[in-house]
């Protein structure tokens, strides 16, 4: 478990970007290396001739901004180049609002991509999108390659500079784009990004009128001692589905453990779960556990009732696919581990193509996951723990000291979890206007979540039916009308927030 619980938010970044419909080659994007003034005759390009799925190839621009890497001191003079997009073709300039997507951890034009509200509001709201890219992320690197050399260069990576920075970018385009300076600015996220939506209107209530942060687990970062229960939510997916299920994966932990101890049963867990790498040694075991650990985590954040794909397919309501695997109730030994590789088969290699698995894989690229790990073992301390009882993992306790060590190891630097505590709040947000928080309870971040109203304009939805931020994602035909719920009361908050900025309220 060795930064296993430092992966896991960075693991979801990049699940936010599952996409159903990806025309991210289609998109035509003009790159310009220098910030630019957006009023000079900003056009969105024409689609002609492009074969785009469903007629939603989602096109914007490619512009950056030059932003001080220090928001907060007046020893660092640097700057750096922060990568925004932006999509006009839907505003109406005589004071149409602004839809600004506050970056999470990863490459913007994932989330671009992937953010499928957005663009289908977009045209009802006569809005413009804006997605912002956050620092150390994507093309926004502070000190380009060495922006991860050492904490001297890594320091700045912190959610309150990429607040600055997005409130800095919102008063430029305000006051650079004829007709802007009177569009109301409402701030979306989902996951990391939700938070930083969320956050964007408590610290610059001026520059957003108001936020929808989906699936924004503020609240995991609160205590300590508690090690909230992402895992819980886990295998209630799991046993909802099938209690065979999540029952023969708490079995199997003390099974591979079991194969872990000899040479020959190692090289049955490699046969048997089709690794590509022998296991070698004792940690190698480990790896496995992780991987699989990952694995179920993963499928539920994931589990969305229509077919989504990444780098690879995945089927409607994953998880069933998957427990339709785990199906013998008293498999043991050879047979369990045949099972758990026909479940994992579900997830990565949906397509056939995988030849083997791959332990060092699981399906998140490379997005995100370093600068996540920093971000982790400074500000955004989310404390987890497993304990085999409740939930269906491996006992892992939560051991805040144990994690101070490997982040003084791999970082240099040592976490200041009160941090956030101070700046964003704690659990004290009756003082906020002005923000809708959307949670799917499958989804198992929502442990975190804000799950119930806090006043008339801090307002709570939640999705039974829905996994990480569904309610972000495109619509589709096989939405469950909770996520069409969800939807329209965001639509009706947002459309009250414009109206009152507008003064018509
Ligand atoms: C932190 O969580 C623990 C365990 O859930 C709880 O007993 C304690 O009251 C919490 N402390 C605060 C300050 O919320
Ligand atoms: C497994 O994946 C890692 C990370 O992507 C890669 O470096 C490695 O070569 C892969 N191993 C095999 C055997 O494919
Ligand atoms: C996903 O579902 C759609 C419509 O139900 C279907 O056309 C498409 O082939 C499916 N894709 C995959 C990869 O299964
Ligand atoms: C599994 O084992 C339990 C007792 O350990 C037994 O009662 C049950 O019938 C078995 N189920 C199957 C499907 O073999
Ligand atoms: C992937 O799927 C194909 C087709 O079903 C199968 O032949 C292959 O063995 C699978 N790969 C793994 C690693 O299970
Ligand atoms: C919560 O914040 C409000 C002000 O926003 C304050 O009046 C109240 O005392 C705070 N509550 C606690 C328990 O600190």
């Amino acid at each position: 478990m060795r930064t296993f619980h430092r992966t896991l938010l960075a693991v979801c970044a990049v699940l936010a970007a599952l996409c159903t419909v990806s025309c991210t080659e289609q998109f035509h994007s003009r790159r310009i290396r220098r910030p630019v003034g957006l009023g000079l005759g900003l056009r969105a390009k024409s689609t002609a001739g492009m074969q785009c799925p469903d007629n939603k190839c989602r096109i914007y621009e490619t512009y950056y901004i030059e932003q001080k890497i220090d928001h907060y001191g007046f020893i660092n003079d640097d700057t750096f180049k922060m990568r925004y997009l932006v999509a006009q073709q839907y505003w109406d300039k005589n004071g149409g609002p602004i839809f600004f997507y506050t970056g999470n951890e990863g490459d913007i034009t994932w989330f671009c991509d992937n953010t499928g509200f957005m663009w289908d509001i977009a045209p009802e709201f006569k809005a413009m999108l804006v997605f912002a890219e956050h620092r150390y992320y994507g093309e926004s690197l502070p000190y380009g390659k060495e922006s991860y050399m050492d904490r001297e260069h890594l320091g700045y990576l912190t959610s309150e500079q990429a607040l600055a920075d997005y409130a800095v970018l919102i008063k430029y385009i305000k006051s650079s784009i004829p007709g802007a300076a009177s569009s109301p600015v409402v701030a979306f996220g989902g996951s990391y990004g939700g938070m930083l939506a969320a956050w964007m209107r408590m610290k610059y209530p001026d520059a957003v009128v108001g936020s929808i942060a989906a699936s924004a687990p503020i609240w995991s970062l609160n205590n300590l001692t508690n090690c909230n229960t992402q895992f819980t939510i886990i295998t209630k997916d799991f046993t909802e589905v099938s209690p065979t299920c999540s029952k023969t994966i708490r079995a199997s932990w003390a099974v591979i453990d079991k194969f872990g101890l000899t040479a020959e049963g190692k090289e049955q867990l490699r046969t048997s779960l089709r690794l590509c790498s022998p296991v070698l040694t004792g940690d190698d075991v480990a790896v496995i556990k992780d991987w699989l650990t990952e694995t179920w985590f993963n499928l539920a954040m994931v589990d969305y009732p229509y077919n989504a794909s990444f780098l690879e397919p995945l089927p409607a309501f994953p998880i069933e696919v998957v427990c339709s695997h785990i199906k013998s109730a008293n498999a043991t030994g050879v047979a369990l581990l045949e099972e758990l590789a026909e479940a994992v088969n579900v997830y990565y290699n949906y397509t056939g193509s995988a030849k083997c698995f791959n332990t060092s894989q699981t399906a998140t690229g490379s997005l995100g996951d370093k600068g996540w790990g920093f971000q982790a073992c400074t500000e955004m301390v989310m404390p987890s723990c497993m304990d085999g009882k409740q939930d269906m993992f491996e006992p892992s306790p939560w051991v805040y000291e144990a994690y101070v060590k490997e982040c003084q190891a791999d970082w240099n630097v040592t976490p200041r979890p009160d941090w956030p505590i101070v700046q964003y709040w704690g659990k004290n947000i009756s003082a906020a206007s002005n923000i809708v928080f959307s949670n799917g309870l499958l989804d198992p971040w929502s442990a975190g979540g804000v799950l119930k109203s806090i006043s008339d304009t801090v307002v709570a939805v939640i999705i039974p039916e829905g996994a990480h931020h569904l309610d972000l994602r495109s619509h589709n035909k096989d939405d469950p009308p909770s996520v069409i719920a969800a939807r329209n009361t965001e639509k009706a908050n947002i459309k009250k927030w414009i109206a009152k900025a507008h003064g018509n309220l």
